[in-house]
């Protein structure tokens, strides 16, 4: 049977083998990965090929998972991950996003990872973003995905409401517990959302990533990837 999975997005000039442009997005990002470095792996389908091709490399490094579906792989490939109890900070995180936009901003969350990948971008010293060329868009739009803490949710989702339409996500709980919810309002005002939202008691995390967190962006086009320079942290 011909799987054509691989093969769905479309433009006006031909089908877009986005499969193929994660892999070329994960592989230049994952020639910025050193022996001895501490490296944040984030959660995706882009993700499971950066890790397909930074175990090729064979490097002794230390990885850090944001989700047990990235920590089973990773360790199914040999790659060495450790708990993120007691390491103070990476030195590259590399994830993939939902959706990028023109000035840097970032949805992420469509796996659900996004508080514990907003963590770990956090430590390091770099974040690098690995997409296909689907994710950059003219303008963020909804669903931004929530975290919520299970203890009073119901409350939290009704003073939730008064920001935006919210609905719960059919999913399980987060690794951590938490319930996972999507926000469905406008995202015009990216600033301002992510404040609105971050201020709600009971909120654990959303997926809206300022530019100020992001250090690059890498974009499979085609047969190419394009790099974006986003902040210097
Ligand atoms: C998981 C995420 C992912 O990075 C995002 O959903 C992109 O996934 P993919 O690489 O499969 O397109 O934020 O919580």
């Amino acid at each position: 049977m011909i799987d054509a999975a691989p093969i769905r997005a479309w433009d006006n000039r031909c089908m877009v083998d986005v499969v193929g442009e994660k892999r070329r997005a994960a592989e230049a990002a994952a020639s910025l990965v050193e022996a001895g470095m501490s490296v944040g792996l984030g959660t995706g389908s882009t993700v499971a090929e950066l890790l397909v091709v930074l175990a090729a490399r064979r490097l002794e490094i230390r990885c850090v998972a944001t989700s047990f579906e990235t920590e089973a792989a990773a360790t199914a490939l040999g790659l060495a991950v450790a708990p993120f109890g007691a390491i103070e900070r990476l030195d590259l995180a590399i994830d993939g996003a939902d959706q990028v936009a023109p000035d840097g901003w970032l949805v992420k969350g469509g796996g659900a990872a996004h508080t514990r990948e907003k963590v770990v971008a956090a430590a390091a010293d770099r974040f690098v973003v690995v997409v296909d060329s689907t994710k950059p868009v003219p303008a963020l739009r909804p669903p931004v995905p929530l975290e919520l803490l299970e203890f009073g949710h119901a409350s939290t989702l009704r003073r939730l409401e008064a920001i935006g339409p919210v609905r719960r996500r059919a999913v399980g709980p987060s690794p951590d517990g938490g319930v996972i919810c999507d926000y469905l309002g406008p995202v015009d005002d990216a600033v301002g959302l992510a404040a609105a939202l971050g201020a709600v008691p009971g909120v654990v995390e959303h997926g809206l990533f300022p530019p100020a967190l992001v250090s690059d962006v890498v974009v499979g086009t085609g047969d190419d990837v394009e790099w974006r320079a986003v902040s210097t942290r």
